[in-house]
């Protein structure tokens, strides 16, 4: 039997696979989900719905979504973090501001939810899946952008991010429910 954990496989999640799903995303998250949310998100984006399997064991997932947005700050135009946050808005920061009301709708990929079971952590699993995601994401859908939150204080979860090239480009303040701010964090493809 196979024991490396080098072993495990990147594969799109289906339905069977939903309880098993929601065990990794209740043992590693406080964001949980409904049954019928998951089946939503399969049936509608299985193509990037994808679960990492050891052994016949899911131990780590990934859900995304597609979707379109004007908001330039999520296809990598600006960074409101970096931004002067003393400038006041002028006339040409209003008339750019409605130019892009009007223009465009760009597509962008958003993951909803990554997790890999704690004992697995830290062998490259999370790297997999966020890749993975990002290159079907891109084939499949030529999205501008993959964007996603995370808390403020998920350290780990942040220093992967970045590794793959995400920028914290906006803070959403009290974003979780137990009021901790979320950073918005935004990798342009
Ligand atoms: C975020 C999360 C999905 C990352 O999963 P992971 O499988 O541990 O990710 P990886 O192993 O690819 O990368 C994590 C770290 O392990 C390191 N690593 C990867 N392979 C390694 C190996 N073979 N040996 C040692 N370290 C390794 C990576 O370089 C990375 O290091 P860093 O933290 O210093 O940047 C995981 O921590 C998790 O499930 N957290 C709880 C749920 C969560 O917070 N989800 C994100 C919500 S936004």
């Amino acid at each position: 039997m196979k024991k490396d954990s080098d072993e495990f496989i990147i594969r799109n999640a289906n339905e069977n696979d939903i309880p098993e799903v929601m065990e990794v995303n209740m043992r590693s998250l406080p964001e949980n989900y409904w049954y019928g949310f998951y089946k939503f998100v399969l049936d509608r984006w299985g193509d990037i719905f994808l679960v990492a399997e050891l052994n016949r064991k899911i131990i780590g997932y990934i859900m995304n979504r597609i979707e379109d947005t004007r908001d330039p700050v999520l296809y990598g135009k600006e960074n409101e973090l970096s931004n002067n946050k003393e400038k006041k808005k002028g006339f040409d920061d209003i008339m750019s501001s409605l130019k892009n009301v009007f223009s465009d709708s760009h597509k962008v990929g958003h993951v909803i939810s990554i997790a890999v079971l704690q004992e697995y952590r830290k062998k490259g699993i999370g790297t997999a899946l966020l890749k993975e995601a990002i290159s079907k994401m891109k084939s499949l859908y030529n999205t501008e952008a993959v964007y996603l939150e995370v808390r403020v204080t998920n350290y780990d979860a942040i220093s992967l991010y970045k590794k793959m090239g995400f920028e914290e480009v906006r803070i959403i303040k009290e974003y979780y429910r137990d009021g901790e701010d979320a950073y918005v964090m935004v990798k342009k493809l």
